[in-house]
């Protein structure tokens, strides 16, 4: 099964699934959600749950999906020229330098609201529902990655310490990061203690993940992120690089990757939890330097 590929058609059947109401809306969040993400947050909730022994559904890549369109959502407002102004996105132009800043705005807005509907027609039970929506709407807004990109934004005028960076790293980046763990370990009906675990793993990639979207903000080229290069720097962005250097970001970011790897060892070990998978995705954010 290709799971990438029944991320999209799950994205798709939603948005086709119903009487279109305006169709200009519809093709400019299909130009954003179909431009070639990494696609790392449903893949770690689907290789989580196949961890779990769990055979994957439809309900599953909608959750999945769900996910991803959050994450969509975030990426186009992130781009505004109000925020950080960025003209290109996964290879492509950003959505309002596509279409126009109304439309991106609105694309961004039904990328929030939509994901809630979706999980909540979903097949799983509705215990399981109830709790992954809460904790979708936690990670996701005031309390998540809204509440943290608002952090990010006041920070660009002040040279924050480091526990500020960490603040605002954990909320605008890991708090989402942190949803396909958890959320993982809610429908494959894990113990409180074991979700605990998955959180506190969840917690250590997100904040990896950005403190490797610092490094290679500064390291790597338009070809090989799809987006502009150097940007933190010419917005003089507080970030790991900019407070720590890059050998000690480096050092930060493998750290938290052997943590967590750590912790799928553990499971594996404790609950036959097959943790082949998992931690593939985990080694693959690996950054050489
Ligand atoms: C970019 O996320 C924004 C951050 C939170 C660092 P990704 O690096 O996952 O972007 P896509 O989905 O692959 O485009
Ligand atoms: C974005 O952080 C975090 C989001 C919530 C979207 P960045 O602003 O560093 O992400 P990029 O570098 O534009 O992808
Ligand atoms: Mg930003
Ligand atoms: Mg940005
Ligand atoms: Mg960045």
């Amino acid at each position: 099964m290709d799971k990438l590929h029944e991320i999209d058609q799950a994205i798709r059947r939603y948005y086709y699934s119903q009487k279109t109401i305006s169709a200009d809306l519809i093709e400019s969040i299909l130009y954003s959600v179909t431009a070639g993400g990494k696609r790392i947050r449903p893949m770690i909730l689907l290789d989580i749950l196949e961890g779990f022994g769990l055979e994957l559904t439809n309900s599953h890549f909608d959750v999945a999906a769900a996910l991803e369109m959050i994450h969509t959502g975030s990426l186009i407002h992130d781009d505004l020229p109000a925020m950080d102004n960025d003209d290109y996105r996964r290879g492509r132009l950003t959505n309002h330098k596509k279409f126009n800043e109304a439309t991106a705005i609105l694309a961004g807005d039904s990328l929030f609201l939509d994901p809630f509907g979706l999980v909540a027609k979903t097949d799983l039970s509705s215990d399981i529902k109830i709790k992954v929506i809460s904790e979708l709407s936690f990670s996701a807004g005031t309390y998540g990655m809204v509440g943290g990109q608002m952090l990010d934004i006041n920070g660009e005028e002040a040279e924050l310490t480091l526990k500020e960076i960490q603040k605002v790293h954990a909320n605008k980046t890991g708090k989402l990061l942190t949803f396909p763990f958890v959320a993982a370990g809610i429908i494959a009906e894990q113990s409180e203690a074991t979700v605990s675990d998955l959180r506190v793993a969840g917690e250590l990639i997100g904040l990896a993940f950005q403190v490797r979207d610092d490094i290679l903000d500064v390291t790597a080229t338009f070809e090989e992120l799809g987006k502009t290069p150097q940007k933190d720097l010419i917005a003089e962005k507080s970030t790991y690089p900019s407070l720590l250097g890059l050998k000690q970001s480096h050092q930060v970011l493998n750290d938290s990757l052997d943590k967590a790897t750590a912790i799928f060892q553990k499971l594996q070990e404790e609950q036959g939890f097959k943790s082949h998978k998992i931690v593939e995705v985990i080694e693959r954010l690996r950054l050489n330097g």
